[in-house]
């Protein structure tokens, strides 16, 4: 008998943990994924120091200058970090220091990467890794040629000539530079090395078969050129490593010729500002791939079409930036090379307001 209740004790006692427990990682989740986000675009000067809310452990939260909300932030204080970013945007372009890197023209490179939506007035230009194919469907849909994102066909969404929704590049230069001159325009950013893994992984590791060229053309041609020792008849067979792929990436002078050699596949990994030229055309919204779930509606609404269509699901936890993903990558990487890289990405990361990634150049 006595077995018993100590039995239904202790099952008292385990179910009462068990509920704490699970309370406190629920709201630890919620709670660092609000303070990420807040993170990514606190980097902003200015957007600092708001104060905790009374009860929620001030010793925790203070030190984190970049908790900016409390809550969820509403439609205007989003605007405020939009503007925000595109204030510190427009003076880091003016750093001369930077010039370097953050200067461009608007060639037809950059033209190319403008997909345009004349229905509704917008410009997009395209940044690989930070959900634009989303964003593809939502302008095939604003162009009309579809009634809902759903419908439209996985295989017309890259399908530039069917799908309705044209490169900048295809108008005429005077089409092209009134449009330039009054629709809204916007791209997506995310931490520029976060951005490199991502790339890494995507054409490297999982190198799907429909895109052979990354593993049988660009692979060795970096190997070749940047591992320190390679065999040539393992050059197909081991596949690139991380080492090999920043070595080349932050070799500012020898990467022009292969670049040109690599074509239209380097999209993946040159520099935003290249990509876009975000310092020429003044964009009028930089959205945060760390904050997609604010800054996609904060988009539609800036751009006039909240009503009309709606950003598809955000799988839960895919924006975050996740810093002990960057240190697994890099802790092979030595301290001169991360430099080398950094010092090709600098302009990235103070254009769209990124911390420098100190835990690893130190
Ligand atoms: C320009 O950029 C450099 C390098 O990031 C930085 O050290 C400097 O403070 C910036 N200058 C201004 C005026 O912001
Ligand atoms: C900018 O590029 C020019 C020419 O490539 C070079 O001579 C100069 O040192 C660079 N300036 C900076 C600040 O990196
Ligand atoms: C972050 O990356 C690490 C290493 O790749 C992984 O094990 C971990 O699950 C990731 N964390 C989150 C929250 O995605």
């Amino acid at each position: 008998m006595r077995h018993h209740w100590l039995l239904l004790g202790a099952c008292g006692w385990v179910l009462l943990i068990l509920m704490f427990v699970s309370k406190f990682i629920s709201f630890r989740a919620v709670d660092d994924y609000g303070e990420r986000a807040g993170g990514q675009s606190g980097t902003v000067a200015g957007t600092r120091g708001v104060k905790p809310i009374p009860g929620t452990r001030p010793e925790k939260r203070a030190p984190k200058p970049s908790d900016q909300f409390s809550v969820v932030p509403t439609a205007t204080e989003w605007q405020s970090v939009s503007d925000k970013r595109v204030e510190l945007l427009s003076s880091v372009c003016k750093n001369s220091s930077l010039r370097n890197l953050t200067r461009v023209s608007i060639s037809k490179f950059v033209l190319d990467r403008i997909f345009v939506c004349d229905k509704q007035k917008i410009l997009f230009c395209q940044t690989p890794k930070v959900g634009n194919t989303q964003w593809k469907k939502v302008l095939i849909v604003l162009n009309g040629a579809f009634p809902s994102v759903e419908e439209i066909p996985e295989n017309l969404v890259h399908d530039h000539d069917k799908n309705g929704l044209p490169r900048l590049s295809s108008l005429a230069p005077q089409e092209i530079t009134h449009r330039l001159n009054t629709y809204f325009k916007f791209f997506i950013v995310r931490d520029p090395f976060e951005r490199l893994i991502s790339a890494f992984k995507d054409k490297f590791v999982k190198n799907p078969r429909f895109e052979p060229w990354y593993k049988h053309d660009i692979a060795p041609a970096i190997i070749r050129k940047y591992r320190k020792v390679h065999r040539d008849d393992d050059l197909a067979a081991s596949g690139l490593h991380f080492e090999d792929f920043v070595r080349y990436l932050g070799d500012a002078e020898g990467r022009r010729r292969t670049d040109r050699q690599f074509g239209e596949h380097i999209i993946h990994w040159v520099t935003y500002a290249e990509l876009c030229a975000p310092c020429e055309i003044h964009y009028s919204v930089v959205g945060h791939h760390e904050t997609l779930e604010r800054d996609a509606p904060h988009i539609l609404r800036a751009a006039g079409v909240e009503g009309l269509v709606s950003y598809p699901a955000i799988p839960l936890g895919i924006t975050r930036y996740n810093r002990t993903k960057v240190e697994r990558y890099f802790s092979g990487v030595s301290k001169r090379d991360v430099r080398r890289l950094y010092a090709r990405y600098r302009g990235d990361f103070g254009l769209f307001g990124y911390p420098s990634p100190d835990f690893l150049l130190n």
